[in-house]
């Protein structure tokens, strides 16, 4: 396979891509950054937006001065842009603005509880745990299990849907792994969960940034009822995140967060609820957040999320390729070419710690990436095989290391000559144990 080992064509297009940082050896070196799956650094347009904005920035929705209308204007005209991104129902959903991806799913966990624990949550083995915790107590959670690979089994999602009886209230699943970079099929998912009557939500912190999204395509049955995803990881890192879905889910009920804004009418005694999506969004609310996410939205759409998924692949295959090529590496994500998946890459290198490489590759060669296992623990349980009884024991008496992995996770700024640092100074590491 021929790589162009050019620079990104959209390395300009971030703030600090070529940034110098100390190195160990008291010299300066770049930056190389790694871990884009964490968060991703601004967009140039992110920061020139928000500077650019802030001369008119106001308090929003009751302020009556000229800056106030125009900033809640922007507030308000963002919904349509966020919906038009990924595609949402123009009419019947709404769009929450919230801080984070995990926000977003604890928010739709209180609207869809119903007081008690009598329905089912079908999420799955490889979710962040923002996508499994919020729902423990207040659902029956049951688990759809990953292939020996740590795939997603649809196969296994029928036989839960089909065993629950219909009482399976929403299938919860990631657009993308954080941990291997799979990608699920989000549409055969939905088909399978509506055949059944239960509701769909996709946690795509990791897919939005990088692939397109389309909420609602032509088969009904393949429609994605909710999504959540987070500005932090999309180049605008302004505490910004954001829930879809439709606006009948949030008509009834109280929000589980409750206060300015979020009434109509207030007395002593009652309290008339003011409409969704306006009753989600208590205290004042990110407007500087907002502006950041429209930049990044409008940027990925000029740039092209079909261009940005081929770049991405293409550093990802590159990586992956140099990667098996030296000896005591473990890959632990396996796909085909052309197998749709992110830029994300799990390793470890036998014989040392997963922190201990980190620390070797920031000290040594300025190249930032995270290990552990990324609040994905027990499916980095499962890619390493380590069995409950050993988790009791690493619990109870320490046993053991701490277990996890070195990420990689590609940005669309970073190139293919950031990945020939990596693969030398890793060569360097398994050649050199005492680096
Ligand atoms: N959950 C984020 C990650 O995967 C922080 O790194």
């Amino acid at each position: 396979m021929n790589y162009k080992l050019s620079q990104s064509n959209y390395r300009h297009s971030v703030v600090g891509a070529d940034t110098k940082i100390p190195l160990k050896n008291g010299q300066y070196g770049a930056a190389i950054n790694f871990d884009n799956a964490a968060s991703t650094p601004p967009f140039v347009s992110v920061m020139e937006d928000i500077n650019n904005f802030s001369s008119m920035y106001s308090s929003i929705h009751r302020g009556t001065g000229y800056k106030s209308t125009l900033s809640s204007q922007i507030f308000e005209e963002a919904r349509s842009i966020v919906k038009e991104f990924v595609n949402a129902d123009p009419d019947h959903d709404t769009v929450i603005f919230v801080k984070n991806t995990t926000e977003a799913i604890n928010k739709l966990s209180y609207r869809l509880w119903n007081g008690n624990k009598k329905s089912v949550i079908l999420t799955t083995w490889m979710e962040h745990h923002s996508n499994d915790l919020p729902w423990r107590n207040k659902f029956q959670v049951d688990y759809v299990e990953t292939d020996p690979k740590g795939k997603l089994s649809l196969e296994n999602l029928e036989y839960k849907l089909k065993s629950h009886k219909g009482n399976v209230k929403l299938v919860t699943v990631t657009g993308a792994s954080n941990v291997t970079g799979y990608v699920n099929p989000i549409h055969k998912i939905a088909e399978l969960a509506h055949r059944y009557h239960a509701k769909i939500l996709v946690d795509g912190a990791q897919l939005v940034p990088h692939n397109a999204i389309n909420m609602k395509p032509k088969n009904p049955l393949e429609h994605i009822d909710y999504l959540a995803f987070s500005g932090h990881k999309m180049y605008a890192p302004f505490g910004i995140g954001v829930l879809i879905g439709p606006l009948e889910t949030f008509k009834q009920g109280i929000s589980e967060f409750v206060g300015g804004g979020t009434a109509e009418i207030v007395t002593h005694d009652w309290v008339v609820w003011e409409k969704p999506p306006h009753n989600e969004e208590a205290g004042s609310p990110n407007v500087m957040g907002v502006v950041a996410l429209v930049a990044a939205i409008k940027t990925l759409t000029a740039l092209g999320m079909r261009n940005i998924d081929h770049h991405e692949n293409q550093l990802t295959n590159y990586a992956n390729l140099k990667l098996k090529s030296i000896p005591g590496i473990t890959l632990y994500a396996h796909t085909a070419l052309g197998e749709p998946r992110i830029g994300v890459i799990p390793f470890n290198i036998q014989g040392f710690a997963h922190e201990q490489v980190a620390q070797i590759l920031s000290n040594e060669a300025g190249i930032a990436v995270r290990t552990g296992c990324f609040c994905t623990q027990p499916y980095i349980q499962q890619l390493l095989s380590i069995s409950p009884k050993q988790m009791e024991l690493y619990k109870n008496k320490g046993v053991g290391p701490r277990p996890g992995v070195v990420r990689l996770s590609f940005g669309l700024y970073n190139d293919f000559s950031e990945i020939n640092a990596l693969i030398h100074i890793l060569e360097r590491i398994v050649k050199h144990p005492r680096i």
